[in-house]
Parts: structure tokens; sequence; C-alpha cells
């Protein structure tokens, strides 16, 4: 297990119940609605998550009472909107164990996970001068990833390689989709100069052994890029504990708004690496030839910024730290192993991922015997029972599972037993309706 894994045994963690489940549910006006004729059951989070009222409310009170352009206006509604701005870094940065200059803001982990790649790329290119030639690769550097990763932190990589002739290699998985921890000490060697990898598996749910990477990375030298858009809206995460240079992940999957995400990095490699979008709010001086870039977070950040988004993500994170993210990591684990238990019992079903008692965030990954996910989705909709299918961007981890696709049941803190047991009485009954039996 992580260091950031949950630790529900902990007789000091008073874990959450169904009754506190059912208070907390009436923030989430959506779990209101009915779909199809039955109440919604959302095992859809692992896609995005559903937001309390208090975030959007956030956000409607910024446009009525702030809203203006930060960092660049000398008037007091530039001023105010800048304190809220730069106090959501600050809510946000705290929650994840990091400096508030270390957390750059991005539209999601997608755009974190390339500003890297596309910084690299320019590193590589000669740009940002003799600070930012740590970071340049070429001919002989290795770039290592692992056969869990989403396409968000693999498909960059693969792009970066290209554009400068480093290699790409990975760490696979066995037949279970777990990690070949035996293979990583020789697949990472003195040539790898970064080592990017899932802190969660978005499909199977499963917890990386960040420390055994780390330590791994660090003997050689590389640099570490955790991907925590799985981990940080389910498990306590401290960047500084887990001790990698670098984490993205996303504001949508932890009860925040869409079109913001996060990319944290130390601070003294932020401030050495080149920019990877330009234009306005990044400078210190500007001629008709060149450009002198702020320091970080400043530097990534072009643009006028996402500044509604900033604020109801630190909402959202506030909700979070009030229920405790011990608590909300304890209860998955309970949901989790009540679906995975109560799948592994119907015939026909095939549990994705490693065996019982692996350490997991509350998601079930499973196959119907000679049903298409598809179906199986459909049949679940049916019931107003919302689970995401398909390959969820991670076809090379699909394949290594011999599986085109999957149906992947994902819950977060608003999810009670309930809704679990709907769930496994919903798929016995898929099974009964397409006759399968085994
Ligand atoms: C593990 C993982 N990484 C990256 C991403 C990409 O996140 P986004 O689409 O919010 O950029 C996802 C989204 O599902 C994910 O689960």
């Amino acid at each position: 297990m992580s260091s950031a894994s949950p630790q529900p045994q902990d007789a000091h963690i008073e874990r959450l119940d169904d009754l506190e489940i059912s208070r907390l549910r009436a923030d989430f006006p959506i779990l209101e609605r009915s779909i199809n004729g039955s109440a919604l059951i959302y095992l859809d989070s692992g896609a995005t998550s559903q937001k309390p009222s208090c975030v959007y409310e956030a956000e409607q009170h910024y446009y009525e009472s702030f809203n203006a352009a930060v960092h660049r206006g000398a008037h007091s509604l530039a001023v105010e909107a800048t304190d809220i701005f730069e106090q959501a870094r600050s809510t946000v940065s705290n929650f994840i164990g990091a400096n508030e200059n270390e957390l750059v803001w991005t539209s999601n982990a997608t755009e974190a996970l390339n500003l890297i790649t596309y910084s690299f790329a320019n590193a590589s290119a000669g740009l940002g001068g003799e600070a930012a030639k740590r970071f340049a690769l070429g001919e002989g550097d290795e770039i290592v990833v692992t056969e869990l990763e989403h396409h968000a932190n693999l498909i960059p990589w693969q792009e970066l390689a290209a554009r400068t002739g480093a290699t790409l290699k990975y760490i696979p998985v066995d037949e279970h989709g777990a990690l070949r921890m035996d293979l990583a000490e020789q697949i990472i060697s003195a040539r790898t100069r970064v080592l990017a990898f899932t802190h969660v598996s978005n499909v199977l749910g499963s917890i990386t052994d960040v420390s055994a990477l780390v330590a791994l990375a660090r003997n050689v030298g590389a640099l570490t890029v955790l991907d925590g858009c799985q981990s940080v809206p389910h498990l306590p995460v401290d960047v500084k504990k887990l001790d990698v240079d670098f984490m993205a992940f996303s504001g949508h999957k932890m009860l925040g708004p869409t079109g913001i995400g996060g990319l944290y990095g130390r601070s003294e490699l932020l401030d050495a690496m080149p920019p990877f979008l330009t234009g306005g709010s990044m400078i210190t001086s500007v001629t008709m030839e060149k450009a002198e870039f702020l320091p970080a977070p400043m530097r990534f950040e072009a643009g006028t910024q996402r500044i509604s988004q900033a604020h109801g993500l630190a909402t959202a994170v506030s909700y979070l730290e009030e229920v405790g993210m011990d608590r909300v990591a304890a209860w998955e684990e309970h949901l989790g192993e009540r679906m995975l238990t109560g799948l592994r019992q119907i015939p026909g079903i095939r549990v994705l991922g490693p065996e019982a008692g692996a350490a997991r965030i509350g998601t079930a990954p499973f196959t119907v015997d000679g049903v298409h996910p598809h179906d199986v989705g459909q049949f679940l909709d049916a019931r107003g029972i919302a689970v995401r299918v398909g390959h969820h961007c991670a076809q090379p981890l699909h394949r290594a599972l011999g599986v085109n696709a999957s149906t992947r049941a994902s819950t977060y803190l608003y999810n009670t037993t309930s809704d679990i047991d709907a769930l496994l009485n919903a798929v016995a009954d898929v099974c009964g309706y397409f006759g399968v039996s085994k």
C-alpha cells in the first residue's frame, strides 16, 4: 500500500454510515433525479463527479459580486477577484500538501500532463537557457510509463518521445492488471529521465505503490510525474510525503466544476521549466524581439484565467475537508469491497483487476460472459443506474487483460450501500436476461 492509502482499520477514523450519507446527499440535488422511471443511481464518478450545490452557488456568487480580470486592474473589483483566485490556490495547494507557488491552474489533468511534455519538448529544442537543460531529452534518453495508464498519461509521452528522439518504455501488468514491480527495477535504468505513472488506475481502481516507484526513480536521478486524477478525489494525498516531482489532477472528478485542474510541481523545477502556452499575464518584460517570463505559477498561466472555476474547486475542497478525506476513503473502501465481493459471486461475471485484498478505491470493473458492455450499460440505464462502458481511455490495459471493453461502476462519498445492492441485483438480472450461465 502506498503511504496515501486509506487506513480504515484505524480506530481513530469514525466511519461514515448510510444515515450520514443520506444527509449529505441532500447537498447534491441531481441525486433526486429519476432516470427512465427509476431513481438515479450514479456510479460513474470515475468519469466525473456530481457537485454539491455550494460549488455552483460559489461560482454564481463570484459572478454576481466579484467578476473581474485578475492580476491586472488596479480597481477594487479586480483586487477582490484576484484575492478570491489566489485564496483558491492556497486552499487547493494546501489540500494536496503543496506550497501556493507550486500549484499551476490548468483546464484539467490532460492539460497539466501536456504542459509538462510540451515544456520538456521546448527545453529539448534549446528554449529556457541553461536552467532548462535538465529537462532536455534526446536520443539515448528514456521515458518510462506503465501499462496501467489512461491515454492522458501515455499519448503526451509518446509525442514527446517522437519529438525528441527519446525512447518510451513501460512497466507491464500481469494478467490481473497488477503492475510487474519485479520488472520495474530492470526497466528503470540509468538512461531513464522521467518516470510517469498513475496513482490509482482509472479502470481497476488499484492503488500503485508510489514509494517503491519513486525510490527506483530517485536511484537513477529520474524525474517523477504522478497522475493523481483518481487518487486526489478519493484518498488523502500529500505530494511532499509521496515525494513526487509533479502531479496532475482534475477538479471535475473531486466535486469541482469542469474547466479547472491543477499541476503540482516542485518550485525549483517549475521555475526552471520553459513555458508551454505564452501570451499575456505571464511575463516580466517584452520587446519586439523577445520576452522574459515570471516565476511559477504565473509563467504557466497565460491569458485570462479560470477564476470562477478555481473558486468553485476551492469550495469543493473545503467540502471534502469538512467530511474528512480519511473518512471518504474508508467509506469508498467499504462500498468497493461490497461491490467486488457481490460481483464475484454472480456466475458469468469476471471482475477485472487484482485479487481480493489488494488496495483499491471503490471502483469495480467487470465483464459479463458473452454480453457486450454496451448492452450491460443499456440494461443498467433502463433501471436508472449510470455506469461507464468501453475502454475507459485505457486501450493498452484492456488489451493486456485480454478484453476490448468493460463495464466500470465507480463510487464516491454520496453513494449508499443500497446503491451497491441495486447494482448487484441488476447485474444478476443482466445475466438472467441474456441467458448467461457459468
Ligand atoms: C487516471 C486518469 N488520468 C487522466 C484523466 C484525464 O482527466 P481529464 O479528462 O479530466 O483531463 C482521467 C480521466 O478519466 C483519469 O481517470
